[in-house]
Formats: C-alpha cells, structure tokens, sequence
C-alpha cells in the first residue's frame, strides 16, 4: 500500500522509520518532512495544512492511508475535509477529526469531558473578557502555585506556572485582554496544582475498540535535573519504572476506558492516537491534559518498542478492527536524547553545520530540524534537532548509547539534557 506521513519532526521521523519496514508497504510520501526521511520515503514539498494540495497528491499518487503527526492540521479539520470530499474519503486517515481533536485544541473542552465523564483531573474553572474580574478573585482565593492555561492550541507554551499572586493576576489580564497567546488565550483554564511524576500513556482508537502502546517519560524542562524553561521536550525514556501493571490498570480503568467511552457517547467518531499526559499524583492517575497525536519526543523511544507490524495495525483503524489484533512490543528500554540548538528554547540560530553522524555506530538517529543547504550540507533548521534513541536491556544501558551517540553528533552550539532519565537510573 501506499502511505503518506504529514510531518517534518522526530515524531515523523520516526514513523517513517517503523512503517518503512513493514512488508505491505509500497511507496512511503512525506509532506514536507526532513533529509533524515529520505532514507525511508520520498519527500513531498508541500505544508502540513494546505489540504488542498494534499488531497491532490493522495490522488495522483494513489495514497491509502494517511499518517497526520501534529495537531494543528487535525485541529484545523483535515480529517473533515478528506471525509467530505468523495474522491478522498475512501482514504484511510489516522486521526480524529475536528470534533475529536477539540480534546486538545480547546482546554475548556476537554476539562468538562473529563469531569462529566468522571475522569480524574484538577479542579478548575474557566474565565474569559466577561469574568476577569471573577478570575482575579477567584485566584486571590485560591492557594499557590496558580496553574494558568491557555484554552487552545499555543504551541506548548500557553501553560504558565507561578507561585507569585500578583504575576498571576498580571499574566490572567494578559492573557485575556492582551491575548497575551493570541486567540489561543481568549479563555483561560485556572487549575488547582498537582504535585507527582508526569508520563505519557499513547492510545490508539478505531472509534469503538483501542490499543494500548508503551507508556513513555518526557522531560520537558531546558536543564539538568528538570530546571529551566519548557520546551517541546527534551528526552524521553520507556518504560517508566513506576508505570506497573497495578498503576497501569488503574489507568486503563479510570482514565482509558471513560475516556473512550466518553468520546462514544458524545458521538465523537475518534480514530487516531490519544495522548494522555497523565500524573501520578501518591499513585493514583490524573489527567493533565489529552493530546490527539503522539507525542515528541515520545514516539522517538515507544515506537521502536512495539515488536508488530505498525502499519498492519493502522490499516484496522479504519474499518473498526482494532480488536481483532494483537500488539506484541518488545522487552528492551528505549531512550531518546533530544540534541537541541544553543538558545532554545529563547532564539537560537539555523543553518549550523551538523557532522559526526556516520559516527553513531548503534543508536537510532531521526531528524527533526534539519534541512539541506544550498551547497547539499545537512544544517541545522529548527530549535530542536536530532533525536538519539538508544535501546538496551535496562534504561541504563539504553541511556549509555544514547549518550554516547549525542556526543558524536556535532554543530556549532549544540546543546542536550545529559541526565534524561535521572530519577530512575544511578550515576
Ligand atoms: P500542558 O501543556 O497542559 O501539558 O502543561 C504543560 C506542563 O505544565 C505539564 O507538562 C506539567 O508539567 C505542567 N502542568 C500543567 N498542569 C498542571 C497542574 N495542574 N499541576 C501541576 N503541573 C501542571
Ligand atoms: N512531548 C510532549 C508533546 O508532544 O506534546
């Protein structure tokens, strides 16, 4: 068959990688992707949410399943836009469609699906240009640290934390008379702060059954032992030692199953990846937030643990079969370096030369922001660049390769966490 990846990060990268070995795989498109890609595929030049044009190319080049990585394009409706268009609505798409992706494009939304579906999460309230006023009171009392949340999509940034009263008062009047996060902060989510060890549990649903994939540990903050400012992230590791069987059925239980369920009733026809980004708050599950993709640079350490055919399993997403497969994933640990551009995630520079690759003898490389410049070189073209997995029988010893690999690779200013993984593995 013939597939499409919309991408151009590690994330994609790395799907391009697992579906690129897949034996019912023909030929392998990705819209725009990375020279990293070409390994895999063959790149198409054309933007992530110009479903025009994409809709044309899944025709021309008799597409039949569509891989969507980020967000924005199932936010803005291109799961809608391929299903309303009959040309292209036999096409296999994976993803949910605008309805679906509000879990993650509106804050509001999906923290009223989860209390009227009972799922764990902070308490909150909501407040917009109507009730400033109210939301000022509201966190004059309440207790810090204050959790202020953007209602939809700011690029990972329209979270802000502060235990300081008046920087919270200053930061809710700008994000709603200011729109300090342009639309996006419009409303303003206000939530009670919880205190744990974050994770990420990956879901993938056909609308009625799902599968569950390795849980991952993304370590978001710039520096070492989780300071500094977020980024898109930093590292990741799977499994997540504390992730259980016990835990892990309590999040089956009280976070999956009503989620799904949720999404039914609400007659959300939801077939793609749901992200959970959970918390353990005492060893109890809570949700703080859903994504409706997977994550980066989680998928860079869960994909290469699923032992099965990833794209056999896609193709049963479309046709409700979900149920009928059966995932296998392998023993080892996967841990992914995330090799970043000096600066981010402030300003930082593109176009560094990056060597040393060949070098990387048994870590995974994919690419995230690299592009080719005019004279063929590989440069750097994006706040985060390359991502180095390594694979190992414990976190240990995939951390060992991962490393390793992320001290091979050079640019000018290169910059990496070099504790991914610190709570679980001794020095
Ligand atoms: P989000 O964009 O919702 O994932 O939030 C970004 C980050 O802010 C999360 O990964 C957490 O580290 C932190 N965060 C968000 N909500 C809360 C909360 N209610 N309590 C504590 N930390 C939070
Ligand atoms: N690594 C977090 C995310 O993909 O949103």
């Amino acid at each position: 068959m013939n597939v499409l990846i919309i991408g151009s990060g590690g994330r994609e990268s790395c799907f391009a990688w697992k579906l690129a070995q897949s034996p019912l795989l023909k030929q392998l498109f990705i819209a725009p992707g990375n020279p990293g890609m070409l390994e895999y595929g063959i790149l198409v030049e054309i933007a992530i949410d110009d479903f025009e044009k994409l809709g044309a190319f899944c025709i021309e080049k008799n597409i039949n399943l569509v891989v969507v990585g980020p967000e924005v394009p199932l936010v803005k409706g291109i799961v809608d836009y391929f299903k309303s268009h009959l040309n292209l609505s036999q096409i296999s798409i994976i993803g949910p469609d605008k309805k679906g992706a509000i879990l993650e494009g509106s804050k509001d939304f999906s923290k009223k699906f989860m209390q009227k579906y009972n799922i764990p999460t902070a308490a909150y309230q909501t407040f917009d240009t109507f009730s400033l006023a109210k939301g000022i009171k509201y966190l004059e009392n309440t207790s810090a640290p204050y959790v202020l949340k953007a209602d939809g999509l700011a690029a990972g940034k329209g979270v802000i934390i502060t235990s300081d009263l008046e920087v919270a008062k200053q930061t809710l009047s700008e994000m709603i008379s200011d729109l300090k996060f342009g639309d996006a902060s419009e409303k303003v989510v206000i939530e009670q702060f919880l205190t744990g060890i974050e994770l990420s549990v990956f879901v993938l649903c056909d609308g009625k059954n799902y599968i569950i994939l390795p849980e991952a540990k993304d370590y978001k903050r710039i520096g070492e032992a989780d300071s500094g400012l977020n980024t898109g992230g930093m590292g990741a590791i799977s499994p997540v030692p504390f992730a259980n069987e016990a835990f892990m059925k309590k999040v089956e239980d009280k976070i999956i199953k009503p989620t799904i369920n949720g999404l039914i009733i609400e007659n959300i026809d939801y077939k793609g990846f749901i992200f959970f980004g959970l918390i353990n708050v005492n060893n109890e599950p809570w949700v703080i937030e859903y994504n409706c993709r997977m994550g980066d640079p989680e998928t860079e350490a869960v994909l290469p643990r699923i032992k099965s055919d990833l794209l056999e399993i896609l193709t049963k997403v479309e046709a409700q079969k979900l149920n009928t497969v059966s995932i296998e994933f392998e023993n080892f640990a996967a841990t992914t370096v995330m090799l970043v551009a000096g600066g981010y995630p402030n300003e930082f520079e593109k176009g560094d030369v990056i060597s040393g690759l060949e070098n990387v003898k048994n870590a995974l490389c994919f690419h995230a922001g690299t592009k080719n410049n005019s004279q063929k070189e590989l440069v750097t073209n994006g706040g985060r660049v390359m991502a180095v997995t390594g694979l190992g029988t414990t976190l240990k010893e995939a951390l060992s390769v991962s490393n390793s690999a992320a001290e091979t690779i050079f640019w000018k200013n290169k910059n990496y966490r070099k504790d991914i993984g610190f709570e679980f593995v001794e020095k």
